[in-house]
């Protein structure tokens, strides 16, 4: 099959051109791999390309920048790689690689390899496609483990043994899982079974490159996806126990609450829908994260979590640090979130006062908004007359909050031209015209005839001083 027609090619041919050819008259065999290669097949952008070469990456790097005028190239030795930087794009260069990992250690021991040794230690078959780019393949597809296929049937599958790919490189079970969850794919069973049983060898991976991953399973369309795979693969409790400690149901004399895991993914899938605020996102998460610690059981009442909006948002700074995630005024907006997240639908329940509306106001300041979107996605009951009601009664909590707004600005509002700007530009003889001017100028602000900038009023109130026979200084 070849990839020559299809739209991401074609927006880099001349440079695939350059490339193939160079390689030709080194006697080199180069190829387009990875990312780049399945974004070309999903149709989505991509914004780094890489290439992988039969021999020494750098050395072609190098020889490649000449071509292209002296373009500048950063050099990875310790792994091999070589980058050009050619507009907004980078281009990585690596040799391909044999590669084999000790049981204790992410380090590989690496040895000159061929196309499919490189393929071979890849993370899934989408990602292990090659284009090749001399000219005896130009364009042609190289997918020895059929990624193409996998990408038909939407699966997430290992080119090799599951067991020998994620535990040369655990953080590759986050990937296949944050893969899933961006493409909307299902892990094939044995690549599933894979993960499972190697589960613990996550504990060699960085916090930061764990996070990352769960970043980009939190920014995509239907995240539960992920938090689902991590969570029956074993994964959670491993990488993110407080979020596992959420799951589970108690029942004491017949009475049960919810599950407060699968509640805060379908919250969390819900704010998907309005926001994309990645930090929005972290607050849907950590919602309820501390109604398992605050859970009781009262008898005449039933369940209740007391307390969980500002224990909770006590956890969101440690949770923060441990997933190395920024402690700075981003954590103090999932804090705020966190803490405040049951405070409309208190207020939407009592009679909803003006005051009350201003003290909401006062303390979320501008951050409005985002937590009515919050408490919207945190609707989850399945009783559609309950849902209509909370859903009515939201509605005029944001009619008052709109009101109490208006109010306070107008409150608030001072005209653009002050008693003392009329002084200094015109020959006030009677007194009583300073507020004369002035108020009209306010007037017709507030009637809408006039902007409310200052050069607009300075015309308006010439204008009119003119027609009272005052003139400018
Ligand atoms: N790769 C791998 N194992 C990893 C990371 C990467 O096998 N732990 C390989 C995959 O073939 C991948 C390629 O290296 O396609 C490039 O990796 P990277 O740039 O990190 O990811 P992309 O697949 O391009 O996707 P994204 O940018 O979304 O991470």
């Amino acid at each position: 099959m070849y990839l020559n027609q299809s739209e991401l090619f074609i927006k880099h041919l001349d440079l695939f051109k350059k490339i193939g050819e160079l390689a030709d008259r080194q006697n080199k065999e180069i190829y387009l791999i990875g990312g780049f290669v399945r974004d070309i097949i999903l149709q989505r952008p991509s914004k780094d390309i890489d290439f992988v070469v039969i021999g020494k990456g750098i050395d072609f790097a190098k020889s490649l920048a000449q071509v292209l005028g002296n373009a500048k190239v950063s050099y990875f030795e310790n792994y091999g790689t070589a980058q050009i930087s050619i507009e907004d794009l980078i281009i990585e260069f690596v040799g391909a690689r044999k590669e084999s990992y000790q049981r204790d250690s992410r380090n590989p021991i690496v040895e000159d390899g061929t196309l499919k040794d490189d393929q071979d230690r890849r993370d899934l078959t989408i990602n292990a496609m090659g284009i090749g780019l001399n000219r005896s393949n130009f364009g042609q597809l190289i997918d020895p483990f059929d990624g193409l296929g996998d990408i038909e049937r939407q699966t997430i599958r290992t080119p090799l043994d599951p067991d020998k790919t994620f535990s040369d490189d655990p953080l590759r079970m986050m990937r296949a899982i944050r893969f899933a969850t961006q493409l909307g794919f299902k892990i094939e069973e044995n690549t599933y079974e894979g993960i499972v049983k190697n589960k613990e060898r996550i504990s060699i991976i960085s916090q930061e490159r764990i996070t990352e991953e769960l970043n980009k399973i939190i920014m995509s369309p239907v995240p539960s996806i992920g938090f689902e795979y991590l969570y029956y693969t074993g994964l959670l409790e491993l990488v993110f126990p407080e979020m596992q400690d959420l799951h589970g149901v108690e029942t004491i004399n017949g009475f049960s609450h919810k599950d407060n895991f699968f509640h805060t993914l379908q919250v969390l899938d819900n704010l998907c829908q309005l926001s994309d605020d990645i930090w929005l996102r972290w607050a849907a998460i950590l919602h309820d994260i501390a109604k398992p610690a605050t859970k009781r059981f009262e008898p005449g009442i039933g369940w209740t979590f007391h307390g969980h909006e500002d224990k909770g948002s006590r956890m969101v700074k440690p949770i923060f640090k441990k997933l190395k995630l920024p402690l700075n005024e981003k954590m103090k907006f999932v804090e705020k979130m966190v803490l405040l997240h049951l405070r409309p639908i208190v207020l939407s329940q009592e009679k909803v006062t003006d005051s009350a509306v201003r003290r909401l106001m006062m303390e979320i300041g501008e951050d409005i908004d985002q937590l009515m979107k919050l408490c919207k996605s945190d609707i989850t009951s399945k009783n559609e007359k309950k849902v209509e009601r909370i859903k009515q009664n939201f509605a005029v909590v944001e009619e008052k909050i709109k009101q109490v707004a208006e109010k306070d600005y107008l409150r608030n509002w001072q005209p653009p031209i002050s008693g003392t700007d009329i002084i200094n530009r015109y020959q006030i003889i009677k007194k009583e015209h300073i507020g004369l001017l002035k108020n009209a100028v306010k007037q017709s602000i507030l009637d809408g005839t006039v902007a409310d900038v200052q050069t607009e009023a300075f015309v308006f109130l010439d204008q009119l001083a003119n027609e009272m026979g005052i003139q400018k200084k």
